[in-house]
């Protein structure tokens, strides 16, 4: 009985993390969430980018980078989605502190653990905003030689761009919007949510 109130009540909980998000503490009372991306889209996109990807390197060991912190969920689902031998590593940087704006500065925070010489990389990053981070990350990586280097995106914001930079495979391109959910957060909040949805901040902050 008890086993199936608890499994009741963490339904619920998920069922909780709605399409429309209102944090309950005061000084984030102003903040809102709009769906932009709905989890059903995101898990169907998913599913075709592995494809893509496999299409592209049927038969190759693939080694899939996540930039954390925001590309664990991405990368957890694509990495499922693919067939074949996959092998997994995470890098971090420092972008964005707890502001919606970039600083255009980026910094290793966090390293590989093993090396990517002579691997085939799919570097996953959760969104791709200016670019600053991409490339910085494609210098670093191509540095030590590694077989050759893809990149896979889910969201993609073509206005921002400052780098020259792109990516192989996208899974939505974005207007020039701030989104959160999905891995993306504001402050580290709203990771958690299972859609992609439009941060507003209300009327006092501004962006
Ligand atoms: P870029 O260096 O400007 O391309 O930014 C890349 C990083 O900034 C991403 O990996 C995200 O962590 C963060 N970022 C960019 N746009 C957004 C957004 O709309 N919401 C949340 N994080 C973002
Ligand atoms: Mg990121």
């Amino acid at each position: 009985m008890r086993r199936a109130a608890l499994l009741c009540r963490s339904l619920e909980n998920s069922m909780a993390k709605s399409t429309r998000y209102k944090p309950k503490s005061k000084n984030k009372a102003q903040e809102s969430v709009r769906t932009l991306i709905s989890r059903e889209k995101i898990q169907r996109r998913i599913a075709e980018m592995a494809q893509e990807i496999r299409r592209d390197f049927p038969t190759e060991a693939l080694h899939l980078v996540g930039v954390l912190k925001g590309s664990v969920f991405f990368l957890t689902d694509l990495a499922r989605q693919m067939s074949g031998d996959i092998s997994l590593d995470f890098i971090a940087v420092s972008s964005y502190g707890n502001r919606t704006e970039t600083s255009g500065e980026v910094k290793l925070t966090r390293d590989l653990d093993s090396s990517i010489e002579g691997k085939t990389v799919i570097v996953v990053e959760d969104i791709l905003d200016t670019g600053m981070t991409l490339q910085y990350l494609l210098r670093v990586f191509e540095q030590r030689k590694p077989r050759r280097i893809r990149v896979a995106v889910l969201l993609d914001k073509p206005e921002r761009r400052l780098a020259k930079v792109r990516a192989d495979y996208v899974g939505f391109t974005i207007p020039n919007e701030f989104v959160v959910g999905y891995g993306l957060d504001y402050a580290e909040r709203y990771r958690n949510l299972s859609d992609v949805g439009v941060l507003s901040l209300g009327k006092k902050e501004k962006r």
